[in-house]
């Protein structure tokens, strides 16, 4: 493990979980067996960001594209994401963990989206780390919902036009209140972005492993980590 500077530590990092599918054909397994493992990756990501002091972590668990899947693959992933909140709130909320479900979650079962209501409500005062799954998530979706719920509240006359500026825009994203991401990073060596997170990665460093996700271990986010803290992050200045 590298060691890394205390002070410069990302405060958002982004992750697109990407290779479950490879992971699993390439020990001839089914898709859903690199899903099952993809699960343990996620334990060990969330339990190193919270360790090191990230402040917000954002996994890509589902795209709103991914509905593309054959229908087997999607009803496995959304039994997956059940089983997941049932074993996995009581530890996160233990461990001072806030949960935030993003994503058009209305398009859900009735059973999993009164699950996600709870497990938000009980962890919703949590300090320690606000970790965001985006299940039926788009960065484009994200955008649009944000400037609907501007637009109505220009139509019901509460809000001028000439009100709507970034930071009011950024306020109706589903990550309103938390930092911009600093850090976004793409396992299986795909570098693309896939609809994740738009908006609030405008200056983020992008990082792409090679690894696939269920073989995403802590020594590769400190590697991560590393890397992002040798950048020299400008934003536009000399
Ligand atoms: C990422 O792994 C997990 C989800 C998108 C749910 P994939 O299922 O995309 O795995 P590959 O890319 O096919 O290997
Ligand atoms: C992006 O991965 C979505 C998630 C990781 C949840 P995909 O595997 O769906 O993306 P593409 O199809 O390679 O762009
Ligand atoms: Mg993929």
């Amino acid at each position: 493990m590298k060691e890394l500077d205390p002070h410069n530590i990302p405060k958002h990092v982004a992750i697109i979980m990407d290779g479950n599918g490879r992971w699993a054909k390439s020990q001839g397994k089914m898709r859903i067996f690199g899903h099952t493992n993809g699960v343990k990756a996620v334990r060990r990501a969330v339990s190193y960001a919270r360790q090191i002091g990230v402040q917000s972590l954002t996994m890509y668990a589902f795209s709103s594209e991914n509905w593309n899947r054959p229908e087997q693959e999607v009803s496995a992933l959304m039994t997956l994401f059940m089983q997941a909140l049932d074993s996995e709130v009581k530890k996160l909320h233990k461990n001072n963990i806030r949960l935030n479900i993003i994503g058009d979650t209305s398009k859900f079962s009735e059973k999993l989206q009164q699950k996600i209501i709870n497990a938000e409500k009980l962890t919703e005062k949590n300090t320690a780390l606000c970790l965001n799954i985006a299940a039926n998530y788009g960065g484009c979706w994200d955008i649009v919902q944000a400037a609907q719920k501007l637009a109505w509240q220009v139509k019901e006359g509460e809000l001028a036009v000439d009100q709507i500026d970034e930071n009011l825009f950024q306020q109706h994203l589903v990550t309103a209140q938390q930092p911009p991401v600093d850090l976004l990073i793409r396992t299986s060596g795909e570098q693309r972005i896939s609809n994740f997170l738009l908006w609030q990665i405008a200056y983020a460093e992008l990082f792409f492993s090679p690894v696939l996700w269920p073989d995403f271990s802590e020594q590769e986010f400190n590697q991560a980590i590393w890397a992002y803290q040798q950048r020299e992050r400008r934003f536009g200045g000399a």
